[in-house]
């Protein structure tokens, strides 16, 4: 069975708007392992645009499913994850001006920057996962830097169309046998929608997913109505 990790960061995009206290991600992180979900992802960014250092320090208390780390490879957020130990860290590339992480790591470098933040991290024997895209020398790369698993870039599969979409979805299989024979773990994310998950969570050998915003634009919506009724019922105040 695939695994669902269920990434929070845009429930507390919502907060961050208000620069208030609700919507706690905590909460999400309860609701969400109510759902199913096996894994809860954050990602605590350098500019902390959602997810702030609390929410990483309540969350390893409060959830009791995996905690997946997302974060860049930045020494500050490095050392930070390596206090909060969560079980799994999952490294990324992170550039200030993106709207979301945009590409994969680039793993052939070779400037020692991913492999210093590996080591601290299994230093403290928090597994290491790295988001990368479908391309057989990252994968080979990733294994020899002797990490856990790989989360495949499915952005690019995500954006395409039609043939362009199979092709892209071609290349995530392929990029999936490379690394299951290399004997690396396998997840996808980014971009996953319920329109076209089915198909990667069908990619042989497929372990974990990490879903963001799909699920938290759906669960606005799916609870919206649930919330105005509740507000309206509150409103009914008899008049004197
Ligand atoms: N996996 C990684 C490594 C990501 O950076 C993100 C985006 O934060 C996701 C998965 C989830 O992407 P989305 O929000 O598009 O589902």
């Amino acid at each position: 069975m695939v695994e669902l990790g269920v990434n929070i960061d845009h429930v507390a995009t919502i907060r961050q708007a208000r620069r208030t206290v609700e919507p706690d991600p905590v909460a999400a992180a309860y609701f969400a392992e109510l759902g199913g979900a096996d894994t809860i992802t954050v990602h605590l960014r350098e500019d902390r645009r959602h997810i702030q250092d609390r929410d990483v320090r309540i969350l390893k208390e409060t959830v009791h499913i995996k905690l997946n780390f997302e974060l860049s490879c930045a020494p500050e957020i490095v050392d930070i994850c390596c206090a909060t130990h969560p079980r799994q860290a999952t490294l990324v590339p992170e550039r200030r001006e993106e709207v979301t992480t945009e590409g994969g790591l680039n793993l052939l470098r070779g400037d020692g920057v991913v492999e210093q933040a590996i080591e601290k991290l299994r230093d403290q024997g928090i597994e290491v996962s790295l988001f990368i895209d479908p391309d057989r020398e990252q994968i080979e790369k990733a294994e020899a830097l002797g990490v856990h698993a790989i989360e495949l870039h499915t952005g690019q599969y995500a954006l395409a169309r039609g043939a362009d979409q199979r092709r892209e979805l071609d290349r995530l299989t392929q990029a999936g046998v490379i690394a299951t024979d290399l004997g690396l773990r396998l997840h996808a994310g980014h971009g996953l929608t319920y329109q076209n998950v089915i198909p990667i969570a069908s990619i042989p050998n497929m372990f974990e997913l990490n879903i963001g915003h799909s699920i938290v634009s759906r669960a606005v919506l799916v609870g919206f109505q649930a919330a105005v009724a509740e507000m309206k019922r509150l409103i009914q105040v008899p008049r004197a």
